[in-house]
């Protein structure tokens, strides 16, 4: 019987190539090759078969896709059609969910799990959010396929929206996305669950001149012990999403009293070398879990 064979894409920066090569020798261990590297911006669709330098991953018994990268249009494409073909890690329909802030919050909200209040409404409906500024005092306007904190504009009251909606009017946009302003400290829970089970939970914390918890926004990383309640809402939010592998945002609401949840990450990142060395050591615990995870779903039928 030949061995199984799987394809991965997985980050190299900030210690991801390590991670690649330690997943590798698991899987090996277990009898399944690894074909590393295979980004899908490079392989071609040919009748009925994807290509990715002459092997058909049409073929493969699973795809592990995990490289935190923005994915273009062509590769996102790709994932869907492979994904109608084998089994991959997260699935398509699940990875696209967690992409798109709007019907993550959407769904979740649907699963009983606490999400910050939120509006949609199309790009002529403006004037709706005149209303609901009055209601909610503060407001954060959000691309719904952003990340890293970027593009966040927080809304403070009614001659704040008079000055943005000009700007936003000239972007061209279908709509907006607009959540209410949580009262927080400034401090986050990312808590990672693969499978179903609980990794880990670390903290960051906004920088004094920003209000957002994002690395990129300025923000960092502190050593933080989920608690049950934690534990089981990100569970939870994994589960409705229909993610195998998932790092939840969560900040406590200092009104409601009450954590909820920010958002779902369908590529939560490894703690790089900087951060093992503070003390966060759930890399080997997260590796032994999703080589499982891939045992489990590439078995052949
Ligand atoms: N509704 C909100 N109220 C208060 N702070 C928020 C709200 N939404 C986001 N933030 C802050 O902004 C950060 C980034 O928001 P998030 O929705 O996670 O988007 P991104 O994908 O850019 O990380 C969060 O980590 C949090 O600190
Ligand atoms: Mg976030």
């Amino acid at each position: 019987m030949s061995n199984r064979k799987i394809g991965m894409w997985l980050y190299s920066n900030g210690g991801g190539d390590k991670i690649q090569k330690k997943i590798i020798k698991k899987l090996k261990d277990r009898d399944i090759d690894t074909i590393n590297n295979v980004n899908l911006r490079q392989a071609i669709a040919k009748n009925g078969h994807i290509l990715h330098n002459d092997v058909k991953l049409d073929k493969l018994d699973l795809f592990f896709s995990y490289n935190a990268g923005e994915q273009t249009q062509y590769q996102m494409y790709l994932y869907q059609a492979l994904n109608r073909i084998i089994p991959m890690i997260n699935s398509y329909d699940a990875f696209a969910l967690t992409e798109d802030k709007f019907h993550t919050s959407f769904v979740l909200r649907n699963n009983g799990i606490q999400t910050a209040d939120y509006k949609l409404c199309h790009r002529d409906d403006g004037h709706h959010l005149k209303k609901i500024i009055k209601k909610w005092d503060k407001m954060v306007y959000k691309p719904t396929d952003g990340w890293g904190g970027v593009g966040l504009t927080k809304i403070e009251n009614e001659a704040n929206l008079d000055m943005l909606m000009p700007f936003l009017n000239q972007m061209d946009l279908r709509f907006f996305y607009v959540e209410k302003f949580i009262k927080y400290d400034n401090t986050d829970f990312r808590v990672d669950i693969v499978d179903g089970e609980f990794v880990s939970c670390y903290g960051r914390k906004a920088s004094k001149t920003d209000w957002r918890t994002n690395v990129t926004s300025g923000g960092s990383v502190f050593i933080r012990e989920a608690n049950d309640e934690i534990v089981k809402v990100a569970k939870k939010a994994c589960k409705a999403c229909g993610v195998d592998i998932g790092g939840v945002d969560i900040i406590y609401d200092l009104e409601k009293e009450e954590y909820i949840v920010l958002e779902v990450n369908g590529i939560p990142a490894f703690a790089t070398p900087e951060q093992e060395k503070i003390g966060l050591d759930f890399n080997d615990k997260k590796i032994d879990l999703i080589v499982d995870l891939i045992d489990r779903k590439s078995k052949k039928k």
